[in-house]
């Protein structure tokens, strides 16, 4: 039995600035990874399968498991194997889902991201990175980004990826008031989509220096999002209002993030969003430097 983590993408700012002919749309977009994620764990199996656990499966359960990235991402890598005359036998695949779905935060994404690693690692299949990584843009804009794992910039539709080094991590609270927001609704809705591409990346070494740079950019989907669903600027309030340093919604939404000063401050800041708001999904975290681990466990 192999486990890998599936770790949420936070987009720290994302500006949108055109749209190809095929309606996706082009956007510049810096992008971290957080310790907290969704796990997701394959082994050996007379028939392929797919359970769901963790605390924030009951939304997906109720999908059809066909429809699940996991599932689509075992499928696309047995094809691509079998393709290549590698033999691809069935696998018992186990989620285990804590970040909230459909979300902005990339759970489905990096869930199958974990699931191409994984499987490739099982099956002992290792198509070049660049091949794996198309196998991960058929599966959606986002999933190239969470392969890579690791602090980038993103051009394109969120395919085309530069790698970029902080000198320090961030300490951060995420919350999502538990409304689904549709991506492709939220695009449609943006008012405008040649927005100026992202200034260079300043202060890479240096976090005061960094969230200054911070402050100057945006994330062109949250205007939209905002007016879709008017929840997602009380969780911005809420996060401002307990003491963070910045706050900003991720991807298309709802999920927002609020910087924090130190763990201290951001573990703080959820225990008294939690009891404000019952309701909502709180996560004190923080970025990681490093891709999401493999663990090999006793079968
Ligand atoms: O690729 P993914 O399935 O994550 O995208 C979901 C939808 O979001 C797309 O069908 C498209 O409507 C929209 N989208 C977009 N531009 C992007 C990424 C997604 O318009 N760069």
């Amino acid at each position: 039995m192999l486990t890998r983590d599936a770790p949420a993408k936070i987009n720290l700012a994302l500006h949108v600035t055109g749209r190809r002919p095929d309606g996706y749309h082009l956007l510049e977009s810096l992008v971290v990874f957080t310790e907290l994620g969704d796990r997701v764990s394959a082994g050996a199996a007379e028939d392929d399968s797919f359970a769901l656990e963790g605390p924030e499966a009951g939304t997906l359960a109720a999908e059809d498991s066909q429809g699940n990235l996991v599932v689509r991402a075992r499928d696309a890598l047995r094809k691509a194997a079998q393709r290549s005359g590698h033999a691809a036998p069935p696998v018992a695949i186990t989620l285990d889902k804590r970040l909230p779905v459909a979300s902005g935060i990339g759970g489905g994404s990096a869930d199958a991201a974990a699931t191409l690693t994984l499987l490739s690692d099982l099956w002992g299949y290792h198509p070049s990175a660049q091949e794996l990584a198309e196998i991960g843009l058929s599966l959606g804009a986002d999933v190239p980004m969470c392969l890579a794992g690791t602090p980038l910039v993103a051009r394109g539709i969120g395919e085309a990826l530069e790698p970029v080094e902080f000198g320090f991590a961030l300490d951060m609270v995420l919350v999502n008031p538990r409304i689904g927001v549709s991506t492709p609704t939220v695009f449609k809705a943006l008012a405008r989509r040649d927005n100026a591409p992202l200034p260079p990346v300043e202060g890479l070494e240096d976090r005061a220096r960094f969230l200054g740079w911070l402050e100057t950019v945006r994330n062109d989907l949250e205007a939209p999002a905002r007016q879709i669903a008017p929840a997602i600027g009380d969780c911005l309030s809420a996060l401002s209002d307990t003491g963070a340093l910045l706050a900003r919604m991720s991807g298309s939404g709802a999920s927002c993030f609020g910087i924090h000063a130190d763990a201290d401050a951001a573990a703080e800041a959820a225990r008294r969003l939690r009891q404000a708001y019952p309701g909502w999904f709180v996560a004190a975290t923080r970025t990681r430097s490093a891709p999401g681990r493999q663990v090999r466990q006793a079968s």
